[in-house]
């Protein structure tokens, strides 16, 4: 497990709740998926073991079924936990699209809201149901991210027309055929997020894509037995195990030893269900997380020095 590295032989670009980002030269950057978790914007201090490669492996397996769609910004992975990328620059949003009510969306309808971000939504909803088509409900990229409408975003001047043009119907079209990869592998895309960034004056897909981080996952047939109780295979489980522990509106800042596991557990077998095969094994020897990667950016040509964990 990694929390976080550096290097005195590699510019540190950018560290994000997640990833850490390097500059590899003017046109490449080197994100790493570490092994850290975040839910409601916090940093948690407990690490997932083999989070990293998850999110890894899955975006770069979606990257390559969705470049018909839209060009994106993966290169290859030089490292379980270590994609290449070509930087963009990303744009001020980020693009949920929503398949079912759930989440944040759920909690402000039965508040008794009715429009979020733009959209109108009908009376008599119930939690986890199905929306008649999936919706966009963009938020803007802050350090805490807040709901924002079509108009707002080109008001405020965040993304040209054009542009949104353009990515919404690529995030509508991403959307489409995750879910329905997803079906075929008895599973429920229910929501996702998008960023989207801009290369040479063009629009390309960036970040991660359809991820238990970002999305959520359901059990087609679970949902079927119980919409409402359905487990969610992703990161809604330490959300509400948080929501759960809170003490006077208060999170927690670190998950139990058991919870962790079961994260763990949760992120590898989405892999499974989505790619159809179990998560690669890691070499024999490589379960120093931090020589391995030192290795691997060595071969690669990414870093003539040495790498350290940091904290
Ligand atoms: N190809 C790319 N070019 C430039 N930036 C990118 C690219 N892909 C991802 N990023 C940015 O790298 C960061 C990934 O790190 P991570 O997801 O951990 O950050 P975050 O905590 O979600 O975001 P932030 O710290 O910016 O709020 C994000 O800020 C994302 O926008
Ligand atoms: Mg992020």
């Amino acid at each position: 497990m990694i929390r976080s590295i550096e290097s005195s032989g590699l510019k540190l670009l950018h560290r994000g709740k997640v990833r850490d980002s390097f500059r590899v030269d003017a046109r490449t950057r080197l994100l790493i998926a570490t092994d850290r978790i975040s839910a409601f914007d916090l940093k948690l201090k407990t690490l997932i073991p083999r989070k990293g490669e998850v999110l890894s492996r899955l975006s770069a397996y979606w990257f390559e079924q969705t470049r018909d769609i839209i060009p994106n910004h993966f290169i290859r992975l030089v490292d379980p936990q270590a994609s290449l990328v070509h930087e963009a620059t990303p744009l001020r949003i980020e693009m949920v699209v929503r398949g079912y009510i759930c989440g944040t969306l759920w909690r402000v309808y039965d508040a008794g809201r009715r429009d979020y971000s733009g959209v109108r939504f009908p009376e008599r909803l119930t939690e986890n149901a199905k929306l008649d088509a999936p919706v966009l409900t963009p938020t803007t990229k802050e350090d805490s991210d807040e709901e924002i409408t079509p108009e707002a975003i080109l008001a405020r001047g965040l993304v040209s027309a054009s542009m949104y043009t353009k990515i919404e119907s690529a995030a509508l079209a991403l959307f489409a055929r995750g879910a329905s990869l997803a079906a075929q592998r008895g599973l429920i895309l229910a929501d996702t997020k998008y960023e989207f960034g801009v290369l040479d004056g063009e629009a390309v897909l960036i970040d991660e894509i359809h991820t238990p981080d970002s999305s959520r996952y359901w059990d087609a047939h679970a949902y079927a037995q119980g919409p409402q109780s359905v487990a969610s295979i992703d990161k809604e489980y330490v959300r509400q195990w948080m929501r759960a522990q809170a003490h006077n509106g208060a999170l927690p800042l670190e998950l139990s030893p058991d919870v962790a596991a079961e994260t763990s557990k949760r992120y590898c077998t989405l892999y499974e269900r989505v790619v159809g095969a179990p998560l690669p094994p890691l070499e024999p020897g490589t379960d120093d997380t931090r020589l391995r990667l030192q290795a691997n950016l060595r071969t690669a040509g990414i870093l003539n020095g040495t790498l350290e964990e940091s904290s």
